[in-house]
């Protein structure tokens, strides 16, 4: 089985009727929106993007949609991941630059569901990825300056496809992909967000007792908790 299906299907466990599901974004998400679509638990889902909503929406599942102001709480949140660090306490998310709404239903949930293919575990974050940043527009080049001097590495403006100029996040803002000379774990992701104009990182750290990493093999799936 795709490792990506294993992962979401095995999400499926931790859904029940009545629950508050908050949708993440992603490839590996559409294969668990089509799970729900097919099992359609009388849950409600918040989407954390205009894409995983679309998605969801053509899969039938429009009736179930709500927005953070609709609903009390997150009960549980699945989500994607660029990458995880193999003990499970650091991600980097946001390739598909929807790092700042997954952040806030991720942090909000009651139990945060991960689901991964293997190639994404890796002992040091980051390892291929950049670590996504969403700013104001008006601030970028004073935030990438900073990050820049302060904190080592790389910051470039992330570019869209099949349209001339930056990429627009669903909040408007746009996205610094920063490539640092070091690791990253949850005091970097303090640091970033204390520069004047940045929204929030895709490094998504201590999410302590409430996070399950699943992760989807060739030959089924383990557990990171
Ligand atoms: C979007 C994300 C995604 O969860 C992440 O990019 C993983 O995506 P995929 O499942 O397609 O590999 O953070 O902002």
């Amino acid at each position: 089985m795709d490792p990506r299906m294993a992962a979401a299907k095995r999400a499926m466990d931790y859904i029940a009727d009545g629950m508050v599901v908050g949708l993440g974004s992603g490839t590996t998400m559409y294969r668990f929106v089509d799970l729900l679509s097919h099992v359609r638990p009388r849950v409600l889902l918040v989407p954390t993007s205009v894409d995983i909503e679309q998605y969801a929406a053509r899969r039938g599942l429009a009736d179930l949609i709500r927005y953070p102001w609709q609903v009390d709480r997150i009960d549980v949140a699945v989500d994607g991941a660029d990458e995880v660090r193999s003990d499970g306490r650091v991600l980097i998310k946001g390739g598909g630059a929807a790092l700042v709404r997954e952040k806030i239903v991720d942090y909000w949930s009651r139990r945060f569901v991960v689901i991964v293919d293997e190639s994404k575990v890796v002992d040091r974050v980051p390892t291929n990825s950049p670590v996504p940043v969403e700013v104001v527009p008006y601030a970028w080049p004073v935030v990438a300056h900073e990050i820049e001097s302060e904190m080592c590495g790389e910051a470039s403006l992330r570019r869209g496809t099949g349209k001339l100029g930056p990429v627009v996040t669903d909040n408007g803002n746009y996205i610094l992909d920063w490539r640092p000379c070091n690791e990253v774990d949850d005091n970097t992701e303090r640091a970033i967000k204390g520069i004047p104009g940045v929204v929030d990182s895709g490094i998504f750290a201590n999410y302590g007792g409430r996070i399950t990493v699943v992760v989807g093999t060739g030959g089924g799936v383990y557990l990171i908790e």
